[in-house]
């Protein structure tokens, strides 16, 4: 019997490094923990190693570590994105879960995979930041980019046993978030709170902001050109509300292979870990209600710009998508923070992306990390100059 694979989780205190904890514990005798990462959230970090006995814990600055509590013996402590890229590239690791939000574990992840790691990878930032360095990377370390976020795990699923050029088109479906039948005047005065209420999905922050200005099938459309090796217009989004289609893709002889399965991101989590072989997960299944009434619609362009700028950005390539996703990060959290209205969110993006000029296709890693610094000092520029929203 093969001993089981080593596995660092990049992002082990937040919603989908848990969800992989979770799926691991089940499994002992396929995987083990071997280093897990995070930003600061030390208690919660300390928790996981003495259940999971790691060889590395890492912390992005040494300022977070008092909460660590009492560690393992066999536990090291490591920091910054030098501790992350010893955890990612170890030799006991096989598997590196990329969940780290942002983009900062960008050089940890590319030396993991260059160094024959496979990737696990959930932070789609990542790819859309920079696609092109890291699909390099995987390729020269015969390493493999095996997708979490659970449209792409979909068409992940789809496309084994079939050849690329019979596709014909990739449909990401998205569930339209919680403003799909709002007004745009709704929308304007909508809360922190509301935004955050994603009707079938639990994720960070973040991200369900993002879902709620479809700038996440915006960042998931550029995330697929990279995986699945497409131009951006063989790439179409759907709305369905039910979540339960999580993505199809459609052949050039007519036919849909879909994926289908409750919204519960263990699944795809695992069939990453796993890959070719699937886990008997022992997880709720489709509920026979759960097929009735499904809806499938085209994404209102008007309501929700933040589509149109991503296909753009992606049709420019270079640094476009590294530039739009460091604007958009830096809005979402000037509006978590109260700073700006929901609607500004798009507006800042577009406008740091209509200024920048350098369009240029990226020489080296450090021109993409350039770009992405530079894009969030203009949008934190913009956001300065804004009117902070009564409330
Ligand atoms: N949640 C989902 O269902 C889902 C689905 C598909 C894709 N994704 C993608 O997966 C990634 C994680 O999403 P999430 O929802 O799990 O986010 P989350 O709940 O906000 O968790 C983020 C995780 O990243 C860690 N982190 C952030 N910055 C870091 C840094 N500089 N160094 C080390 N660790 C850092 C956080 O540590 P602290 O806790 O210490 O802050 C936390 O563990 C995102 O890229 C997201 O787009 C998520």
């Amino acid at each position: 019997m093969r001993p089981p694979r080593g596995v660092a989780v990049l992002g082990s205190t937040g919603s989908v490094g848990r969800s992989a904890l979770d799926v691991i514990a089940r499994f002992p005798g396929k995987f083990r923990v071997t280093a897990l990462c995070a930003r600061r959230n030390a208690k919660r970090l300390g928790e996981q190693a003495r259940r999971f006995s790691p060889f590395i814990v890492c912390l992005s600055e040494e300022r977070y570590a008092g909460d660590l509590g009492r560690l393992p013996s066999r536990t090291r402590v490591v920091f910054g994105e030098k501790g992350m890229t010893e955890a990612a590239c170890s030799d006991s690791t096989g598997i590196v879960l990329a969940a780290a939000s942002g983009v900062s574990s960008i050089r940890p992840v590319i030396a993991a995979a260059t160094r024959g790691k496979r990737i696990a990878l959930a932070n789609k930032e990542l790819l859309v930041m920079a696609g092109r360095f890291l699909v390099k990377a995987a390729r020269s370390g015969g390493s493999e980019i095996i997708p979490v976020d659970s449209e792409h795990s979909a068409v992940f699923q789809s496309i084994q046993g079939h050849r690329r050029e019979d596709i014909l088109r990739v449909i990401l479906t998205a569930s339209g978030g919680p403003f799909r039948n709002s007004t745009l005047r709704a929308m304007r005065d909508a809360t922190v709170t509301q935004a955050l209420g994603h009707p079938t999905w639990r994720m960070g922050s973040k991200i369900t902001v993002d879902s709620a200005t479809l700038m996440n099938k915006g960042l998931e459309v550029i995330e697929a050109t990279w995986l699945f090796g497409l131009p951006p217009s063989k790439i179409d989004v759907l709305i369905h509300p039910q979540s339960v289609v999580h993505s199809m893709v459609e052949y050039i002889d007519g036919s849909l292979i879909a994926q289908l399965g409750v919204p519960d991101m263990r699944i795809p989590i695992g069939y990453a870990l796993s890959w070719p072989e699937r886990l008997p997960l022992e997880l709720p299944r489709l509920a026979r209600h759960r097929m009735d009434g499904w809806i499938f619609e085209p994404p209102d362009r008007k309501r929700f710009p933040a589509l149109a700028l991503a296909y753009a950005a992606a049709e420019s390539g270079g640094t476009a998508p590294a530039v739009m996703n460091a604007a958009n990060e830096a809005a979402v959290g000037a509006f978590l923070s109260g700073r700006i209205r929901f609607t500004e969110i798009v507006g800042i993006v577009g406008n740091v992306l209509a200024g920048w000029r350098r369009k240029s296709r990226p020489v080296t890693l450090s021109d993409v990390i350039r770009a992405d610094t530079e894009a969030r000092q203009d949008a934190e520029r913009r956001i300065s100059k804004m009117r902070t929203p009564e409330r």
